[in-house]
């Protein structure tokens, strides 16, 4: 009986395999977080500066950077234990690329975080979270430093999109080109 060939064995491999429930679970939070706070702030954009509606938003932002957050140190805790690891889906300049890119967009996340953090805590708005509580400022107001930090945070916002974006489409380029079913190991 003839053998399938190794690519095609090595694409079998791949479509049964599956992150654990967790991992997806924070995976597609990430997103849907992630999305968010891009999305607000295109839209205070539009509000005048000053209105409520602006300062409404901005507070919003900052309550879902704070799940965003929470959601990070779970993710990297979980994946640093007991999480499922996966064996790569690509070989040589590919796999060097993929795990650029995966560790890239987790570098990215941290430290736009805490770009978001320290402007806010060298603002005079507080770090609060959904009005529940607000974690206290340990500096003084700086508005020069807020605006520093959060010029920086807007640039990474824009290259955070980009990576993602050209990530989103490797999975999509996988699935559709390659159909070898990485896309579903992210996949309930
Ligand atoms: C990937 C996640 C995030 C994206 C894409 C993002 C995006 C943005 C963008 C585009 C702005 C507008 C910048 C400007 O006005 O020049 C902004 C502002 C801001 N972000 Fe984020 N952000 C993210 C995460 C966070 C996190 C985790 C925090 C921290 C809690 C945070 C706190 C802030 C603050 C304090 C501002 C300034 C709001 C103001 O002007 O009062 N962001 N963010
Ligand atoms: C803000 C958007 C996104 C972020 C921040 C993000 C982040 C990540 C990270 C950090 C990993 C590496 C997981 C690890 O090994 O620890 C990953 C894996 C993965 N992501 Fe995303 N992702 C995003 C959007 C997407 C989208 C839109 C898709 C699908 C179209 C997708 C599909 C995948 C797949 C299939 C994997 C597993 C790759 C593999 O096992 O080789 N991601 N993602």
């Amino acid at each position: 009986m003839d053998r399938p060939p190794a690519a095609s064995q090595a694409t079998t491999a791949i479509a049964q395999q599956r992150y654990d429930r967790l991992t997806m679970a924070l995976h597609w939070l990430t997103v849907l977080v992630v999305v968010t706070l891009w999305s607000l702030a295109q839209v205070w954009g539009l509000a005048p500066k000053g209105s409520a509606a602006r300062h409404a938003m901005q507070a919003l932002h900052v309550s879902f950077g704070l799940v965003l957050i929470a959601i990070l140190t779970l993710r990297v805790l979980w994946r640093a234990g007991p999480g499922r690891r996966l064996p790569p889906a690509d070989t040589g300049l590919l796999q060097m690329a993929a795990k650029a890119v995966h560790w890239g967009l987790y570098a990215l996340l941290g430290v736009q975080a805490g770009l978001g953090v320290f402007g806010r805590w060298f603002s005079e708005d507080p770090l609060a979270f959904f009005g529940l509580f607000a974690i206290p400022s340990p500096f003084a107001r700086d508005k020069a430093l807020e605006d520093g930090l959060i010029s920086i945070h807007d640039t990474i916002a824009t290259i955070i999109l980009i990576v993602a974006g050209l990530h989103a489409a490797a999975a999509l380029w996988h699935h559709y080109v390659r159909r070898d079913g990485v896309l579903r190991r992210m996949l309930p």
